[in-house]
């Protein structure tokens, strides 16, 4: 059925270019999707066309999920207000979250955003260890506000980014495939890399104690999303965390995109690399689309905040709508058991993205759950980046009516982190197109490497066209 919205997309577009900043910028920005509705993992655009949602980790227990859209309509209802007035929502969430967490950590902040929650874990630290330094990883984004912006080399990096403070100490990712050290040339062992790229955190904390101050904290996501969907080696945050609590600081980790059960074995992604942090930030998937998030911390640190006197309010932090919300979006990730899900569909995604290796642009394969990552490569030896040709694969997939994206330094990282309910059969659809849309490329480079010239007749074979066609493309982009 198509669901026709009453404006007309040219329109939309028009008004979104006349009244919104530029700066807001679109997926697909020649070609922009309006998007209308969504349910489960689906997406449906203004005519009523469906679009597999491989990329949307806020939709975490499905877009619109009934159980979840019926607890906001319901408390909306009833009341919502500040969180100065008792309220059971907001009591059951903080309790539900921290029996999640490791028992250290039993103390919840409400806000409204990963960022709000990042600027919150940042002000407990500075609070707590009286400290400014602050390490961070290489391409990590952590947040839009200015504070955050100052910790996220994602956007520091950038030509027109921001300078970086003198406070701010960034660390290597810890990228395994393309980093500073990296597998085999460095080291076979994972353990043996997890201490490398560890020890240069321990670095930088040596050169904070020699000024004769302590570090205020290290903030890292337990799997770093932006920097192109990287699995720490064995030991890494182990060994961090270590050299971090030496020189007087806290470990922060950002859980706002891989919380919340996406690894499968764990409801949170630290816990895969068995650390216990200071302070932990969710966001994203916790209100499944309605802006919830939060900081959960350890009594003492918590204590510190108290004990400077000034009051934490934030008006919409954990209104009862929003808890609502979270407390529902709980109960699905429970009742329909989307850990052991994400688990079973993302080790099947994750074998079937290896087959993908047969095409020489396929550089690596990782992942952990349903958080997965295709990284292609122009050459595999030298692991030069095939940037271009993952905007190819990422608009093709779109052609195919499924979402995909791209991220890492060199946008050659193609990403999945789809809603939580995807299944095999999406896991299936999405492999089996891709080794589609990967084959044009091969094709495609087979022609760049042979220089191959028109047929002499002039009549050009369907496969001549095609390879014209995609030359094109790539040339265009
Ligand atoms: C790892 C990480 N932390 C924090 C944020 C900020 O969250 P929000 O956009 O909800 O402010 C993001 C957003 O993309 C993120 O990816």
């Amino acid at each position: 059925m198509a669901y026709i919205q009453s404006m007309p997309k040219s329109e939309t577009i028009k008004l979104r270019e006349k009244y919104v900043g530029a700066a807001c910028q679109l997926f697909f920005r020649s070609s922009p999707l309006k998007i209308v509705r969504g349910v489960a993992q689906f997406m449906y655009d203004e005519m009523g066309e469906r679009y597999l949602d491989c990329i949307n980790n806020v939709a975490h227990v499905g877009h619109c999920h009934p159980h979840v859209v019926e607890a906001g309509r319901n408390q909306m209802s009833l009341i919502s207000t500040n969180n100065r007035y008792l309220h059971d929502e907001l009591v059951i969430l903080a309790e539900r979250l921290v029996q999640t967490m490791p028992e250290q950590l039993s103390v919840c902040f409400f806000v409204n955003s990963g960022s709000e929650a990042n600027d919150l874990a940042l002000r407990l630290a500075r609070i707590h260890t009286k400290n400014m330094d602050v390490i961070t990883l290489d391409h990590a984004y952590h947040g839009h506000l200015t504070s955050m912006i100052d910790v996220s080399p994602y956007k520091l990096n950038l030509p027109g980014g921001p300078d970086k403070p003198e406070w701010v100490h960034v660390a290597p990712v810890p990228d395994v495939y393309r980093g500073k050290y990296i597998s085999p040339r460095d080291s076979d062992s994972e353990e043996e890399l997890g201490k490398m790229y560890a020890d240069e955190v321990g670095k930088i904390c040596d050169e904070v104690k020699q000024k004769g101050e302590g570090v205020c904290a290290f903030i890292a996501e337990s799997l770093q999303s932006c920097g192109g969907q990287i699995i720490p080696p064995k030991g890494y945050l182990e060994r961090v965390y270590e050299h971090v609590r030496a020189a007087k600081g806290v470990c922060i980790a950002d859980e706002v995109q891989v919380g919340f059960g996406r690894v499968g074995t764990h409801m949170w992604a630290f816990e895969t690399q068995g650390v216990v942090p200071d302070i932990v930030t969710m966001g994203k998937p916790m209100g499944n689309g309605h802006p919830v998030a939060a900081v959960v911390t350890t009594p003492e640190i918590a204590r510190s905040f108290t004990e400077t006197g000034v009051e934490y309010f934030n008006t919409y932090g954990g209104n009862p709508v929003s808890c609502a919300i979270a407390n529902a979006v709980l109960d699905v990730i429970e009742e329909e058991r989307l850990m052991e899900r994400a688990a079973r569909v993302g080790s099947h995604l994750l074998k079937r993205c290896e087959t993908l290796k047969k095409h020489a642009i396929v550089g690596d394969v990782r992942g952990l759950g349903l958080f997965v990552g295709v990284e292609l490569v122009k050459d595999r030896s030298k692991r030069t980046p095939a940037t271009n040709e993952a905007k190819f694969v990422v608009e093709r997939m779109r052609e195919e009516k499924i979402l995909i994206s791209r991220d890492g330094p060199d946008n050659n990282v193609l990403k999945f982190k789809p809603p939580m309910v995807f299944g095999v059969q999406d896991a299936d659809r999405v492999v089996d197109t891709l080794d589609r849309v990967l084959a044009e490329l091969d094709t495609q480079t087979v022609v760049m490497k042979k220089h191959v010239t028109p047929i002499s007749d002039g009549v050009e074979s369907s496969d001549m066209k095609l390879k014209k066609k995609l030359n094109k493309q790539i040339k265009a982009m």
